[in-house]
Formats: C-alpha cells, sequence, structure tokens
C-alpha cells in the first residue's frame, strides 16, 4: 500500500513536472514566444505581478522599451500579454472597435463592484457610456455650472496657504493640491464640498483609502492565475475582494458612495419636484436612463458608478497638480517665466481673481505647457497597463506591419509613449515645456498622439475635461500668490498603476 510520504512525493512531483511543462511551452511554443522579452515574464504573470507590488513597473517597462527597440515590435510581459512601446500602435489598439474588451485586469472587483471602467465587454460599456456620458462632462458645462463654485474653493485654499505662510510653517504641498482636487471632485460630483481644503486634511481618509487599495489592485490584477483561482472561491472574495463594511482601502469607498446613493434617493422622493435643482454627477447617474426601453441604472450600477466618481477623479488630478509643482520648483528658471508670464498677463488686466480657466487658456500659454510637460506627459497620474483583447481575427498594428493573434491581450503605457523619443526628442526625459511651443504643427499634432494619459478611443477618460479645468485655475493662482522655498523634493510613487506624490514640502511667503 502506498505511503503518505510517497503519495506525497508523487504528488510533488506531478506539480512540478506540470510547472515545467507549462513554463517551457510558455517560452517555447506559445504563439506569443516569437515576441522578445524577458524569459521570466514569458514564464508567468507573477514576476509583473511583484514587480507592481515593489512599485518598480513604470521604469521597469521603460527599461524593456530600450532594451527590445524593434521598430513597431511589441514586447512580452506576460504569457498573454504584449508591450507596444511605440506611440504610433496606439490608435490601432485603441480605436478599433473590434479590439474594445477589456483584459482581465480591470475585472477583478478589487476596484469594487463592475463599473464604467471595469466593465469589460465593450457592447456593455457602449451602453453605460451613452447613459452616463454627455455634456455634463465638457468644459461648456464646467464654466457655467462649476467655475463660480470652483473659484469659491480656489479662493479658500489660498486663504488657508496664507494661514501656513504668516506662521512660516512646513507645508506638504502635494497633499495640499490632492485635497484640493478631492473637494472639487466631490463638489461636482456631490454638489458639496467634503472640507479637504477647509479643514486642510485627508477627510473621511478618502485620498489614503484609495492609495491604500492600489496595491492589491496592482497585484491581484496582474497575477492571472491569483484572479481567476483565489479571486474565484468564497475564501478569496472574503480575504481580498473589497468590501463596504471595510474601514479602510476600496471598501470603505464603496460604502461611502453606498451611503451617498441612499441619502440622495431618499431626500429626491420627498422633494417636490424630486431633486432636479441637483446639477451634480450623482444625480446625473440617478436619472441616466438606457437607450433601449429608457431603463434607469439598477441599484447595482448605481452603487458602481457612484463608487468610481469616488476612486477616479481625486488623486489623479491632485497627482497631475503636485508632479507639476515638483517640476517648477527644481527648475527655477521655468518658475520665473511662468511668474513673468502670470505678471505680464495680470498687468494687461487679463486675469481675474481667482483665475478663470479660459483666461489660462487663452493668455498662459507657457503655463500650460508647463501643466502638459510636468503633470501629463512625464508623470502621468495613471500610467496603468490599460489592457484589450485582440478581436475576431487578430490584430494588425501598424499597418499590418505586425500581426498579433485573436485573443492576446495588448496594452499601451503613457509613462513608455510619452519619453519615446522620435516623438519627443532627444532629451524625453527633461522637463522642457518649451517642447510644446517651438514645434511646427506637423511635430505638434504627433505630439499629442503620442499622449495616452488620458487613454484614448471609446473608453477615453470621462473627466478629462475637469482634471484640465482644475489645473488651469489652481496652478497659475499658487505661484501668482506665493513665493515658494523647497524644503524637500516630492517623490513619484506609482502603485498598481496609479500615481501619486509623496513628501513635497516647501515653505510659503506671501507675494505682494
Ligand atoms: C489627471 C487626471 C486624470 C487622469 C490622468 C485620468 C486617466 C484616465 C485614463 C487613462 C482612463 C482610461 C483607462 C482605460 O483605457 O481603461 C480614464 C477613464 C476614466 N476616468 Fe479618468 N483620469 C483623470 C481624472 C478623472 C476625473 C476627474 C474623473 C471623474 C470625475 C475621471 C473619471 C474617469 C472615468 C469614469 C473613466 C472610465 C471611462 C470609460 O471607460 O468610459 N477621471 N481616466
Amino acid at each position: 500500500m502506498m505511503t503518505f510520504t510517497s503519495l506525497l512525493i508523487q504528488t510533488g512531483l506531478v506539480l512540478i513536472t506540470a510547472i515545467a511543462y507549462r513554463i517551457i511551452y510558455n517560452i517555447h511554443f506559445h504563439p506569443l514566444s516569437k515576441f522578445p522579452g524577458p524569459w521570466y515574464c514569458a514564464t508567468s504573470s507573477l514576476p509583473l505581478a511583484i514587480i507592481s507590488l515593489l512599485k518598480r513597473e513604470p521604469k521597469f517597462l521603460l527599461g524593456l522599451a530600450r532594451k527590445y527597440a524593434d521598430g513597431d515590435n511589441p514586447i512580452r510581459i506576460s504569457p498573454t500579454l504584449l508591450l507596444f512601446p511605440k506611440p504610433s500602435s496606439i490608435k490601432y489598439i485603441y480605436q478599433d472597435p473590434r479590439h474594445n474588451t477589456k483584459t482581465g485586469l480591470y475585472g477583478t472587483g478589487m476596484l469594487g463592484p463592475p463599473n464604467i471602467f471595469t466593465v469589460m465587454d465593450g457592447n456593455e460599456h457602449k451602453a453605460l457610456r451613452k447613459a452616463l456620458g454627455g455634456p455634463q462632462w465638457s468644459f461648456g458645462a464646467l464654466k457655467n455650472v462649476w467655475e463660480e463654485r470652483v473659484d469659491n474653493l480656489v479662493k479658500l485654499f489660498v486663504s488657508k496657504m496664507t494661514d501656513f505662510a504668516k506662521r512660516n510653517e512646513e507645508v506638504v504641498l502635494c497633499d495640499k493640491v490632492a485635497q484640493f482636487a478631492a473637494d472639487v471632485m466631490t463638489l461636482v460630483c456631490f454638489g458639496e464640498t467634503w472640507g479637504f481644503v477647509r479643514n486642510s486634511r485627508d477627510e473621511r481618509n478618502i485620498l489614503q483609502s484609495f492609495r491604500d487599495g492600489l496595491v492589491m489592485f496592482g497585484f491581484g490584477g496582474r497575477w492571472r492565475t491569483f484572479r481567476e483561482t483565489v479571486l474565484k472561491t468564497p475564501l478569496g472574495v472574503s480575504l481580498f475582494l473589497p468590501k463596504a463594511s471595510d474601514d479602510r482601502g476600496i471598501g470603505f469607498l464603496v460604502g461611502q458612495a453606498g451611503q451617498l446613493v441612499a441619502r440622495r434617493e431618499r431626500e429626491n422622493r420627498m422633494a417636490e419636484n424630486g431633486g432636479k435643482e441637483h446639477h451634480d454627477f450623482l444625480q446625473h447617474a440617478l436619472e441616466a436612463r438606457f437607450k433601449d426601453g429608457n431603463k434607469p441604472l439598477s441599484d447595482l450600477q448605481k452603487l458602481a458608478h457612484v463608487t468610481i466618481l469616488v476612486t477616479a477623479g481625486a488623486d489623479t488630478t491632485g497627482t497631475a497638480m503636485g508632479s507639476t509643482l515638483n517640476y517648477l520648483l527644481v527648475n527655477k528658471k521655468c518658475l520665473d517665466k511662468v511668474r513673468e508670464e502670470i505678471g505680464d498677463a495680470d498687468s494687461k488686466g487679463l486675469l481675474s481673481n481667482p483665475i478663470q480657466y479660459e483666461e489660462t487658456r487663452m493668455h498662459l500659454p507657457y503655463t500650460v505647457a508647463c501643466v502638459k510637460e510636468g503633470g501629463l506627459r512625464l508623470r502621468p497620474p495613471a500610467t496603468n497597463l490599460f489592457g484589450r483583447v485582440a478581436g475576431a481575427g487578430g490584430a494588425k498594428i501598424c499597418h499590418g506591419d505586425v500581426y498579433v493573434p485573436e485573443g492576446t491581450e495588448m496594452t499601451s503605457n503613457a509613462y513608455v509613449v510619452q519619453r519615446d523619443p522620435e516623438v519627443f526628442g532627444p532629451d524625453p526625459e527633461v522637463f522642457r515645456p518649451e517642447r510644446w511651443l517651438e514645434s511646427d504643427e506637423q511635430k505638434l499634432s504627433e505630439m499629442e498622439a503620442a499622449m495616452f494619459v488620458f487613454g484614448v478611443g471609446p473608453r477615453v477618460c470621462l473627466g478629462k475635461d475637469i482634471a484640465v479645468f482644475e489645473l488651469y485655475k489652481l496652478l497659475p493662482e499658487i505661484v501668482r500668490r506665493f513665493e515658494m522655498d523647497l524644503v524637500r523634493e516630492g517623490r513619484y510613487v506609482v502603485s498598481g498603476g496609479v500615481a501619486y506624490n509623496k513628501d513635497l514640502v516647501v515653505k510659503l511667503r506671501l507675494r505682494d
């Protein structure tokens, strides 16, 4: 009779053989084995998950792009996933409706219930986007409905920073601007600010909770075996997926979103006009209708959408602000130029108090270039593996020069494509806002087309205009009002494909 020990040994041998077979198959016989890349990434998706866990992904991917550079050819970064490092590939992956299914990374449940961002099927997404998108997300609506209230928040921000300046106290500037962005988000999404700026703190721990949740979002999403086995078991769900009862992380945010939906629905039922006075995104979600059958969102869809509003818009925009300021503070000449530009416009009476979005757009081109260069190009706030699955017949990328078989996962990456030397010149790592002003029209449109910071195609960021609107309003106002002495240069941290800044510390002095 077989002893327990020999059973154990035999099971171990079977397991080792199965793993060895899988590794050899993945490296040598898999349909993607012809694509170059590090051998360990071809064996399993675990190495990439570990690299994300160590917060090293952007530099790792950029290193691969430099090492394996070969025209438009992609690099294999997991057994089933190809990274396309050249900007020229973006439109072929993201504009073609045949490849509009998102990869499994999105579908883990780590970002709460399925929402417009995480829903994988292209048709399901189309219906949701039609129901939830609309003019309320555009610059026009932002200027008409929200600018005055954002102005009040800018004024409050300036007065809080003035207090810091008067007390000669150190300020963690990246946190302060992230808190401003969180307040704008809650204002446009829920009709009220939540007191981030007023109380000078991370209210309800929203920002930290989001950052805490990114670690598992990145790790669980990248490691395929984990998401397809562990996360499908009741134990995996209870251990790793966010729950509304959690007191931290994404689960906590789901709980917050649930309370907001319930409260507004209660108010709407009691209001005579059914809540028509609200113009915020929460109200839009409650009134949203699917075109086929005029159906409202289900309760779960409402909760999911509000959760994504809390998670997608707050920290990302704050990161773009913190990054721009960081670059200006370590590049004094650029900061001086911004200051001079604002001073000139001010002396001609072109700027209001506070500065309006349209004024920055029209009269502060150098400031705009700094935002683009530092906050969006060099330190993209969302530099995830935004993967798509090659549809029926496979994908022909770059005029058919590269063919990938049906079912292959394909991704671009903002940190990598936005540093392409062929597009951005021999100094892609350098903060040089001038590149956006001195280039001819053809070069400029090439550079714009290489900007993947907000995504591209039918799933492009829904809050893009909100983010730009805020950036154009707060950043010039800070430079206009304060001298900033750098105490500590900030760090750009990327966790689970999403970035935030840490430790950008300054002392402020009031300008005349
Ligand atoms: C600088 C700030 C921001 C950056 C860099 C950013 C980046 C992105 C990117 C790259 C995507 C597309 C991802 C993909 O292809 O899967 C996306 C989608 C999305 N973003 Fe943003 N975002 C920002 C701000 C915001 C804000 C302020 C909001 C909302 C208030 C928002 C809401 C959304 C939503 C709802 C989606 C999903 C759209 C869809 O799939 O139809 N984002 N964002």
